[in-house]
């Protein structure tokens, strides 16, 4: 075949058994145990990785990380983790999912530390491994801290290790699932392009991981102008998991959830470290801390608000109640506690005291580094600014939307709740791991990698039990690199119509529609224009304004590569934004107060929506049909209060 153009790409069809999209802690996990499991079974399984970008940093683990936030350790069990996950998201998770996480997560760690994570021990412990019963420093009942500045290049060398360079792909985005032609209900392939070269690549396979990360960048940030590209959760990650898994058909659940993460302001600089390890407090501008100051605000919402540790969002809810009432900005107050954290320690501990406050951000957002150092921040001096940013949509961090998944087949669930294979989706072949996973939070960068090892062991078998499985396309190839490189041609169409590039009647640039798809978010579903409110009639105004954002999405166009990328990025966002849209339109509560506010039902209403909502898409007609799931309590929540 020719070479690739930009106007005609070199089309590039590949068979394998099973394909990994995605690099990030999910994959990378998944890439490790396959080969292990694949080896074990002595068939032959073919496997391949595919990531948009480069997998030693990629995803959300990119910059690093400065702490494991789930390690179960010998103090607590997965039973205690799966209370703890339900109680943050306020009592609607599956607790098989999480319970599995919880007893197999452990293990991860341990691999990471035998693959050269420096982990903090205790003193006296230095020496030994956690697997040989070290005893790591734990910022918080289910933290430990790490030198994480080259966590994910050490997680992805070991995959890489494990496949081998051949099979990993890297800067190919994907952009559709394929279903197969003699059953809609079963996958069959995928198509992407490359970022890099006129290449169009099509994928065959039985079984498939889709773990691309959550959705950032559907509301418009706090960061715009001179800030814009910052975000806390990573911006490579753009809904395409939720928006492909619902496209084939997949049954998508708990898509109104959504994180809004206190941060320190302008950097997205993470608290956790500051709240857990250093013991520091938030309070308003008058030095009020507002977790006790408001703390009556609990009341309104048993028994979540009653946890010894109150779920994310009414943490969140507690703060804003400051800011609508003009007692902000909020602070971080950095001076008490490291001043206190001082009291007992020598000049030289003092010192290394300071230099890990900045660790912290060097390790993981080092553009918070750059804020303080920019606007001349010495934390032991200086307290410093949070704000509730722009929401995200994830399902490994405190999130839990997502795709529905079979559960484990030993923990009591209620049966239609395993459909057969571990962690498959609702479509046959199709797997998910990390912010893939609905309704079961709290995973993490560790929960992540094990959830994608758990997918390795489901996915090698349904490919054995399979074996005869011969994957149809139901649409043809020529269609598919058609319709991807539409953008393209619109652009190659009319690029001569006017003289400034950037302006034309017949197309719209991939950053424009974006901004578009932002002001709607932002200003009718919740965004931080409204302080986080909504009402029905302004869902009604979003879903008449996204119907024609959607028409309008037709006329992206893309000057280059670079372009294309982004138009199918904001394809997937805006199918994840309605997905989002529609649920909290369906659900008549408000389930995450702090998160968001459907003012018109500002309550949560345990006795009618103490349930899952679950939506399909129906990719044919574009419509949405969102439908209750009984929620059932496996593990006993009771004693939860005040632990
Ligand atoms: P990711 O690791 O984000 O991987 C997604 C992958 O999909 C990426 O490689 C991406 O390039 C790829 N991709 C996306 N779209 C496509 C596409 N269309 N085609 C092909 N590839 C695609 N966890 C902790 O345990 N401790 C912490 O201290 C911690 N701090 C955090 C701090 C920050 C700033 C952030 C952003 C996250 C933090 N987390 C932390 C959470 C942790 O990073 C995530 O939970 C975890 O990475 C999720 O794993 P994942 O595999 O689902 O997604
Ligand atoms: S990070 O992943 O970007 O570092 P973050 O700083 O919010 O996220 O959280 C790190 C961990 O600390 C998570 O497990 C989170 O649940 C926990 N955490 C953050 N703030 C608090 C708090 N005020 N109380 C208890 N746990 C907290």
């Amino acid at each position: 075949m020719a070479e690739g153009t930009f106007g005609s790409p070199e089309v590039v069809e590949e068979e394998v058994d099973i394909l990994l999209i995605g690099g990030g802690m999910a994959c990378c996990g998944a890439a490790y145990e396959a080969m292990h499991y694949i080896e074990a079974s002595g068939a032959d399984i073919s496997i391949k990785m595919v990531d948009k970008a480069a997998v030693d940093r990629s995803g959300a683990v990119a910059q690093g990380l400065s702490a494991i936030n789930t390690y179960i350790g010998g103090e607590q069990d997965p039973a205690d983790y799966a209370r703890m996950v339900s109680n943050d998201l306020m009592g609607i998770t599956r607790d098989d999912l999480a319970y599995d996480v919880g007893r197999h997560v452990d293990d991860s760690v341990y691999l990471f530390e035998e693959w050269g994570l420096p982990i903090w021990k205790q003193p006296g412990d230095e020496g030994k491994s956690l697997k040989e019963g070290g005893m790591p420093v734990r910022s918080g009942k289910w933290q430990i801290m790490i030198n994480g500045e080259s966590y994910k290049w050490i997680v992805a060398e070991a995959a890489k290790k494990a496949m081998g360079s051949e099979r990993i792909q890297e800067r190919v985005f994907i952009v559709k699932l394929i279903n197969d032609k003699n059953d809609p209900s079963r996958i069959a392939g995928a198509i992407g392009f490359s970022t890099r070269d006129h290449k169009v690549y099509v994928y065959k396979f039985k079984a498939c991981l889709l773990a691309a990360g959550g959705c950032v960048n559907i509301f418009r940030p706090r960061s715009v102008g001179e800030g814009t590209g910052r975000a806390w959760y990573p911006v490579w990650n753009s809904g395409s998991t939720y928006s492909m898994a619902a496209e084939a058909g997949a049954e998508l659940t708990m898509m109104e959830n959504r994180f809004v993460p206190a941060r320190f302001k302008d950097g997205y600089g993470p608290v956790g470290a500051w709240f857990l390890l250093f013991k520091a407090q938030a309070t308003n501008a008058f030095g009020e801390v507002y977790m006790q100051k408001n703390k009556e605000l609990l009341n309104d919402y048993p028994p979540y608000g009653q946890a010894a540790v109150p779920a994310s969002c009414l943490r969140n809810h507690l703060m804003m109640k400051e800011m609508k009432e003009g007692r902000g900005p909020i602070y971080m107050d950095t001076p008490t506690a490291l001043q206190k954290l001082a009291e007992t320690m020598t000049p030289k501990e003092i010192k290394h005291l300071e230099a890990e406050a900045w660790e912290d951000f060097l390790d993981m957002c080092i553009g918070q580094a750059g804020v303080w150092a920019g606007e001349n921040i010495e934390p032991e001096k200086t307290p410093s600014e949070l704000m509730p940013t722009e929401p995200y949509l994830l399902g490994s961090h405190s999130g839990c939307c997502g795709i529905w998944v079979s559960g484990p087949t030993d923990v009591g669930a209620p049966e239609s709740w395993s459909w057969g294979y571990r962690s498959m989706t609702t479509i046959k072949g199709l797997f998910t791991a990390g912010d893939g996973v609905g309704a079961s939070g709290h995973k993490f960068s560790s929960g992540s990698h094990a959830e994608g090892r758990i997918c390795a062991r489901s996915m090698v078998k349904y490919v054995m039990d399979n074996k005869d499985l011969a994957p149809e396309f139901d649409t043809p190839v020529s269609e598919l690199v058609e319709e991807i490189y539409t953008p393209v041609r619109t652009f190659l169409e009319h690029k001569d119509y006017s003289t400034a590039i950037d302006v034309n009647p017949n197309y719209i640039t991939p950053r424009m529609l974006q901004f578009r798809l932002q002001k709607i978010m932002d200003e009718y579903v919740a965004g931080v224009a409204t302080l986080y409110q909504t009402n029905e009639k302004m869902l009604e105004v979003a879903e008449h304004k996204l119907g024609m954002l959607k028409e309008d999405a037709k006329k992206m166009r893309a000057k280059d590569l670079h372009e294309l990328l982004r138009a199918w990025e904001n394809y997937h966002r805006i199918l994840t934004a309605e997905a989002h849209m529609k649920h909290i339109q369906f659900r008549e509560e408000s389930r995450y107060p702090g998160f968001y506010y459907r003012m018109d039902k500002n309550f949560v209403d345990e006795e009618n929506w103490k349930c899952f909502v679950n939506s399909t898409y129906d990719k044919k007609t574009q419509e949405w049909k969102c439908f209750k799931v009984e929620h059932v309590d496996i593990v006993d929540k009771t004693q939860l209060m005040k632990k």
